[in-house]
Order: C-alpha cells, then sequence, then structure tokens
C-alpha cells in the first residue's frame, strides 16, 4: 500500500539510489522536481537576455564570440533542464505556458538590467559562479534524470565564470573610468547574487522536504555562505570592494560574517515587479510566437518522414 511505498522509497533514497522516470515516486516528490528543474530551465533560458543584449556591443571579437558561445550553453542549458522535466510526465507546451502565464519563476537575478559592458563581466563571475556553488551541489540531486544534467551543465559552467571573472580584472585593471565601470557593475549585481541561493534556511518553504528526499543536499544559507567566502578573495586580487560595510572576517567561524539582504526587494522581484520582468516576459513570448512556424515544419517534416518510412 502507500504508506508502504513511501518507506520503501525513503529507504532508496536514504540509501543514496538514484530515482529513474520509471520509478514509482510519491507525488510530492513529482510535483517538486517538475517545480524545481522547470523554474531552473526557465532561469538559463530568460538569462540569456541580458546576456545576448551585449552580443552586438562586445569590445572586441574575441569578447563578442566568448560571449556567443556562453549565451547559446545557456539556451542548451535550458534544454536539458526541459527534458529532464519532461522525464515527469509533463509536456514542454505545459512547461511553457507555466513560464508565460507567471505561474513558474525563474531566477530574479534576470530580472535585473544590463546596463554596461561590465555587467558582462559581474553576471559570469557572480551569477555563474553563484549559479556553481549551487549546481554542483545538485550533481548529487536523488533524482537520476536531473542530476545527470547537472554533471553536463557544471562542465560547461566554469569556462562562463572565468571568461566574466577576466572581463572584470581586464577593466579593473585598466583606466579610471574602466576599473569604475567594473565597481559599478558589482554594486549591482552583488546583492541580487547572494538572492539566487533563495531565502534564510528558517523561512524556505521547500528545504525541510527537499532535504529529507535529498532533491537538495545542501542549505540555501550553506551555499551563500561558501560563494561569499569564495567572492570575497577574487574580488580583492582585483582590486574591487564589495558593497557590504558588515562584510568581516569570522575566526571563530571561519566565515565572513556579511550584511542582511533586502528581503522586501526579493519578495517583489520574485512576485514579478522587478526592474525588467514584463520586459523578459514579452520578449520571450514575441520570441515564442515568432518561432511557431519552426515549430510547425518540424511536426509536417516528421509527418513526412512517418508516411515515407510506412509506404
Ligand atoms: N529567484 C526566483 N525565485 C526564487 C529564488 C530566486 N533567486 N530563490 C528562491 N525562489 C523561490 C523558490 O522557487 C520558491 O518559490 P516556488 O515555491 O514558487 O518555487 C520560493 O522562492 C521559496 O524558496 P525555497 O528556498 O523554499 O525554494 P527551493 O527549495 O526551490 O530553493 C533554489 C530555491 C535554491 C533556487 C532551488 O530552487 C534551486 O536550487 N534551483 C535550481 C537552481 C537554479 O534554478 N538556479 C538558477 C540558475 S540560473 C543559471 O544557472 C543561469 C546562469 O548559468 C547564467
Amino acid at each position: 500500500d502507500a504508506a508502504q511505498q513511501e518507506t520503501l522509497f525513503q529507504t532508496r533514497i536514504d540509501a543514496e539510489e538514484k530515482i529513474e522516470p520509471k520509478d514509482w515516486m510519491p507525488e510530492k516528490y513529482r510535483q517538486n522536481l517538475i517545480r524545481q528543474i522547470s523554474q531552473h530551465a526557465h532561469s538559463e533560458v530568460i538569462g540569456m537576455q541580458p546576456e545576448g543584449n551585449w552580443i552586438t556591443r562586445a569590445p572586441t571579437l574575441h569578447r563578442k564570440c566568448v560571449l556567443l558561445a556562453k549565451v547559446q550553453d545557456e539556451g542548451g542549458h535550458g534544454l536539458y533542464l526541459y527534458s529532464a522535466a519532461e522525464t515527469l510526465g509533463i509536456t514542454r507546451e505545459e512547461l511553457i505556458e507555466g513560464l508565460h502565464s507567471g505561474k513558474a519563476k525563474y531566477a530574479s537575478i534576470f530580472n535585473y538590467p544590463s546596463l554596461t559592458w561590465a555587467d558582462m563581466g559581474a553576471i559570469g563571475w557572480l551569477v555563474d559562479g553563484a549559479a556553481i556553488v549551487n549546481q554542483v551541489s545538485l550533481q548529487r540531486t536523488s533524482y537520476g534524470p536531473y542530476s545527470r544534467g547537472m554533471v553536463r551543465i557544471c562542465k560547461e559552467e566554469s569556462f562562463h565564470q572565468r571568461q566574466g571573472y577576466h572581463i572584470m580584472m581586464t577593466l579593473a585593471r585598466g583606466s579610471a573610468e574602466q576599473k569604475a565601470m567594473a565597481q559599478d557593475a558589482l554594486d549591482r549585481f552583488w546583492w541580487p547574487s547572494l538572492m539566487m541561493f533563495g531565502p534564510h534556511d528558517a523561512e524556505s518553504a521547500h528545504s525541510a522536504q527537499s532535504m529529507k528526499w535529498k532533491i537538495k543536499r545542501q542549505s540555501n544559507d550553506e551555499l551563500r555562505q561558501k560563494f561569499v567566502d569564495q567572492s570575497v578573495k577574487q574580488a580583492e586580487v582585483i582590486g574591487l570592494t564589495i558593497p557590504d560595510p558588515d562584510l568581516k572576517w569570522n575566526e571563530e567561524r571561519g566565515h565572513y560574517d556579511f550584511g542582511e539582504i533586502d528581503w522586501e526587494e526579493f519578495t517583489r522581484v520574485i512576485n514579478g515587479d522587478g526592474m525588467c520582468n514584463r520586459q523578459r516576459l514579452a520578449h520571450h513570448i514575441r520570441a515564442h510566437e515568432e518561432g511557431q512556424w519552426v515549430r510547425d515544419a518540424i511536426t509536417a517534416h516528421e509527418a513526412k518522414q512517418r508516411e515515407r518510412a510506412a509506404s
């Protein structure tokens, strides 16, 4: 009966077994994963917009090619993750409808504008840096397709972070104006990057259950702390200042203490009222509608191929 199945399921989770699409799983486990994986996919795809803004404005051909490759990677990450979500019994159309209707979330960071070239540095360094901290941990998630998608994505992410940090390093070592541009980007992206890890554990709606089912392997605050500790040193090396007056090394804890996140801003942005939410969704809806003919052509082509195969 269901209670026995739940117990058996938890025994498998505790034994570090991977749950595969055809295995029995609690309905809530399935729904939690569809929620998280689809929002992860939406984040990758929406994240293409702020960076896409700067492909035609990159300062050199080399920077343009690197940025183009990174944006293409993000699109690919989105497709892996949509495919992982579909193994849980939801269609691509339903996933996209969830995004367009505002029912599904995506990472709040992408609702901030990318105002200068230095933002490409800050996004690569900090946003991909935060994503890597989260995704390295997620490689050990209990759902097989998600875990394997993470392993593949993590291989590509380190280049994303490296190229962003190199942009920041180059600007910070450039003219006074270039260094000021890099500092301005750090000032605008630092706190929204910390928000990528979600609310404090005590306020996290899903963490307890997600940890029990090993969907989440480390808590929001633990991963956020890891990200802060690594980023402070990286900022120091390139002579930029983290915009947090409360940031201080705590010898006892062996970590940096840091200031409080603006949770009012966090809540506003994740509920659709950030600077670019409407623009990001309008862009995605327009691109999706304009792409309908491609989907129709593929469907028609596949039907013809099936006819030929059958005749
Ligand atoms: N932006 C938007 N929504 C957020 C958020 C953020 N930064 N942080 C939390 N939330 C939402 C959660 O989705 C949840 O809302 P929901 O119930 O409607 O889904 C609510 O706030 C409460 O947060 P919880 O901590 O209870 O939710 P989770 O247990 O799901 O933890 C999470 C949040 C850590 C973001 C987790 O969902 C996660 O690890 N997701 C996968 C990683 C991910 O999506 N990263 C974004 C990647 S962006 C990227 O990689 C592109 C880059 O390469 C450029």
